[in-house]
């Protein structure tokens, strides 16, 4: 619902905030298309309408319409987009629900549409994903990041297993948001996931967990005791996980990405330095001033 960035999600989605040149979840797109995803359902809710018209070519501004300087994205030509949306909002758990039928047999990745992985290479953290999930011969596979002991309140926290090829494990157990006393790791569930339709049997069979919600981790949670195959894949060093939930992770997720930007983040990353050393000693010229 975006309440934490209240009144800027007031009658926008948090999915369609800027990160730097582009909305956070055309990001997220970006990353399953460099995947090899080539048909995705997006499962949307009230309020979440500016979604479909971002992607629709016939909804705005047209690519004719753009500048010349405009920032080159990721060609989304051969990704084939589908919409539907959540009734209720039951929780995490039912929205996958509604992909039940889109995915039919087959296996399918899960991304979260409010956060993006970031890194040197584009989508490299989705790619490698994926590719474990086949490798492996996994029934679930989920992208990890190491967390704070405080922030494994705010996560589902995993329980790793035995120790598999290339840094991944397997999945022992999976916990939701179980906070420093009962955290089995500081593992946590980094809003990509691969599963087997299998998923679909276990979320079907849940009563709400965590928070009144029908919950996803506890969907994986029952596959994994019933000898499911769980696999781990941590973001390397130079990844990592943006998130836009908050004003401060936000601002830190915008900043980084224009501070980065290959356009951008040089002129933007010195005028950064002027406007710092101004905001510490106000006699240090205001790069806003028109004499600066
Ligand atoms: C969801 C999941 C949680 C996961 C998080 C980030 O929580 O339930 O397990 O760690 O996304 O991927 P939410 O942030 O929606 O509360």
């Amino acid at each position: 619902m975006g309440t934490r960035l209240y009144p800027v999600t007031k009658s926008q989605p948090k999915e369609m905030l800027p990160l730097g040149t582009r909305p956070v979840i055309h990001r997220v797109v970006e990353e399953a298309a460099v995947a090899g995803i080539s048909d995705m359902l997006v499962v949307t809710g009230a309020g979440k309408a500016t979604i479909e018209d971002h992607f629709d070519p016939a909804a705005g501004l047209s690519p004719e319409d753009a500048p010349e300087d405009a920032p080159s994205t990721v060609d989304l030509s051969n990704l084939q987009l589908y919409y539907t949306r959540q009734g209720e909002r039951l929780g995490l758990g039912d929205a996958i629900r509604y992909g039940a039928e889109f995915a039919g047999a087959e296996h399918f990745a899960v991304l979260l549409g409010d956060c993006v992985m970031e890194g040197s290479e584009l989508g490299g953290p989705m790619k490698r994903l994926v590719e474990a999930h086949a490798t492996n011969e996994a029934d679930i596979s989920i992208l990890l990041q190491h967390v704070s002991l405080e922030a494994t309140s705010r996560y589902g926290i995993i329980k790793p297993g035995a120790a598999l090829d290339e840094g991944l494990f397997e999945i022992a157990d999976i916990v939701e948001k179980p906070g420093p006393a009962n955290a089995p790791s500081r593992y946590a569930v980094a809003a990509r996931y691969v599963f087997s339709p299998t998923i679909f049997d276990y979320l079907d069979a849940l009563e709400p967990g965590h928070g009144g919600e029908i919950q996803l981790t506890d969907a994986i949670r029952a596959m994994i005791a019933d000898g499911k195959r769980g696999v781990g894949v941590p973001l390397r060093e130079d990844e990592r996980r943006l998130d836009v939930g908050n004003f401060e992770s936000y601002s830190r997720a915008f900043f980084r990405t224009m501070l980065t930007d290959s356009n951008y983040g040089e002129g933007l990353r010195e005028y950064m330095r002027k406007l710092l050393a101004h905001i510490d000693d106000p006699s240090e010229p205001d790069p806003d001033s028109v004499e600066a």
